[in-house]
């Protein structure tokens, strides 16, 4: 995986529950995204506090924890050129009061916090990301020989 060409996203417990996956992978694949790696799984306490461990002196980290082991998400790596900041802007403001009109987050999330979906803010993290849910065994970039 060339770095600069894949992101990674996490459907989030509520957009999951809801069934808003499919409706929103039908947008990512609208933008041009290709789905390159997927799982449904569910977080513990412990592996939600290591994904989000960059947050965790701030005030709504204990929530955010808790929110996100309470259910099963979609954890996606997705390629694409320009693959991190297409897809935030795809996805809009972490807050969906301040999201454009047609993003991801204005149309499917309920809150700062139920924000439907997570998006690399770097392609470094796109990386640790990626690595955190999957092996390389598990990630299928396009154009790579597979025989
Ligand atoms: P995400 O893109 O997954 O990255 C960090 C998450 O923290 C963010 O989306 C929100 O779900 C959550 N978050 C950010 N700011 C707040 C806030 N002020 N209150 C509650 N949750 C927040």
């Amino acid at each position: 995986m060339k770095s600069g060409e894949f992101t990674f996203t996490m459907i989030k417990p509520t957009a999951v529950r809801l069934g808003k996956l499919v409706p929103i992978l039908h947008e990512i694949d609208h933008a041009g995204f290709t789905v390159i790696a997927m799982k449904m799984t569910r977080l513990s306490r412990e592996q939600a506090e290591r994904f989000y461990a960059i947050h965790k002196e701030r005030p709504f980290f204990d929530e955010l924890v808790c929110f996100m082991s309470s259910g099963p998400v979609v954890a996606i790596v997705l390629q694409k050129e320009n693959a991190v900041l297409d897809f935030r802007k795809l996805i809009g403001n972490t807050n969906p009061q301040n999201a454009e009109e047609g993003t991801i987050r204005k149309k499917f999330a309920i809150s700062v916090q139920e924000n439907a979906v997570h998006g690399s803010d770097s392609d470094e993290n796109a990386l640790i990301e990626a690595n955190f849910f999957f092996s390389q065994f598990e990630i299928f970039p396009l154009n790579e020989d597979f025989s």
